[in-house]
Formats: C-alpha cells, sequence, structure tokens
C-alpha cells in the first residue's frame, strides 16, 4: 500500500509504500515516555515479529519480557552495562533476546541463530515503530550474568537485550548523551559494501 506523504524539505508529496515510512522512522533513543506499555500493543509487536523467517523454520529466538515495577525488571537491568544502566531506565519495558542453539529435529548447531534472531528483532522493531513505539537493542549486558540469574539452560544463548517505549525528550537524560540523541545516525554508502565480479569491487545498480 502507497501513501501520499509530504518530502524532507515540506515542499512536494510523494507516493511512499508504507513499508519504507516505517524504516525510514525507525530509530534507536535513548530516552523514552514512562508510561507503561498496553499489554495488546507489546503482543501485537512480537506477534509481528513472529512472522519472521528462519533457517529450517527454527525460530531460534526467545524473549524474556517485563515492565519496570516487576522483580524480573530489576534483575534484568543488573545485567546492563553502566553506559546502558545510564538511559535505560527511562524506558517501561526491558527484555532480553536468547537464541536456541541447536536445531530441534537434527540436533545439529544452529548456525545462524543470532542471524535469525536478529531478523526477529527487525520486525519487531518496525512493528514497533508501526504502532508508535521504538526498540532500541543493547550488546552492553553480561551475557552469563544474564544466564546464571535467569537460570536459562545452556542449550540456550543470550543474543541481545532491548527497550521498548514511546521516544521522550532528549533533555531527560545525562549531558553527555543528549548531543547524540538529536543526531541521525549514519549509513555507510552501498558502493562500499554491495561487490560484483571481485571483492571490494562495487556492485553497479546502472548495469548488472
Ligand atoms: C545488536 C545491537 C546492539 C546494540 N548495542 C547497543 C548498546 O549496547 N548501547 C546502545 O546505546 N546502543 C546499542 N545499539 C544501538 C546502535 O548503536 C544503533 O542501532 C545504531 O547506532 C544505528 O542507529 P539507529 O538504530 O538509531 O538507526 C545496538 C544495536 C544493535 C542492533
Amino acid at each position: 500500500m502507497e501513501q501520499l506523504i509530504q518530502s524532507r524539505d515540506g515542499e512536494k508529496f510523494v507516493r511512499e509504500p508504507l513499508i519504507t515510512q516505517h524504516l525510514k522512522k525507525r530509530w534507536s533513543p535513548r530516552s523514552f515516555i514512562s508510561e507503561p506499555m498496553n499489554l495488546k500493543t507489546l503482543q501485537q509487536i512480537f506477534e509481528a515479529a513472529a512472522t519472521s523467517m528462519s533457517s529450517y523454520n527454527e525460530q531460534p529466538w526467545n524473549i524474556i519480557l517485563t515492565q519496570k515495577g516487576n522483580p524480573l525488571y530489576e534483575k534484568l537491568f543488573n545485567c546492563l552495562s553502566e553506559f546502558n544502566q545510564e538511559w535505560v531506565s527511562t524506558a517501561p519495558c526491558l527484555g532480553a533476546v536468547v537464541s536456541k542453539k541447536y536445531f530441534t529435529q537434527s540436533r545439529k548447531e544452529n548456525r545462524h541463530r543470532f542471524y535469525d534472531s536478529g531478523a526477529f528483532m527487525a520486525y519487531a522493531s518496525l512493528q514497533a515503530c508501526e504502532l508508535g513505539y521504538q526498540i532500541h537493542q543493547m550488546a552492553g549486558f553480561s551475557p552469563g550474568k544474564l544466564m546464571m540469574d535467569l537460570k536459562i539452560p545452556h542449550t540456550y544463548e543470550a543474543a541481545t537485550m532491548f527497550v521498548i517505549g514511546k521516544p521522550g525528550s532528549p533533555d531527560k537524560l545525562p549531558v553527555n548523551l543528549q548531543k547524540q540523541e538529536k543526531q541521525k545516525s549514519s549509513r555507510k554508502a552501498l558502493s562500499s559494501f554491495i561487490f560484483s565480479t571481485s571483492w571490494g569491487e562495487s556492485y553497479n545498480f546502472e548495469e548488472d
């Protein structure tokens, strides 16, 4: 489905597919509005994520989810790095992604467990965005502590942690984080990582 939207310069209206619009609106805030999240909304986000593809359709992702005020929140919070603890408490919802190491059927190692869990979180992020929320994922945590404190079996592996919420004012953040919150994150040019005939040779999108 397409929608007519006003372009960035405010001058002209352009047709843009809805998914593209949400891709452009997605970002990783560090300041959130602290209001608790509606459980139905949380369910909608993860129902959408669960439609994601995965190797052998294993769906290796497992999610641990909680909101502020629940004793589990403290346990998860204590697994975060000092840097992430500085800002995470602005968000109402905190979670962790834990991936199953082995395929259920063959019992062989699933080399794509993190890859598939990442796709799951990408879908969750897009759905959250459509509903007016944002997800910020975090590698800055102690996987060992998470595994131990939450008594997660060793056939699983901690992948990331994340928060979900509605973006809030950057002014609520410690001063050292405010500047970054107001800047748009940059992206590499396609030519620097999409290659053709030989490694390092940019793919030519004008002519194959
Ligand atoms: C797997 C993963 C781990 C990340 N770890 C952290 C983190 O520990 N702390 C943090 O503040 N941001 C973290 N981020 C957020 C990235 O810095 C952010 O996605 C990137 O700068 C691009 O910005 P954008 O998401 O706003 O487009 C992480 C993102 C991902 C996907």
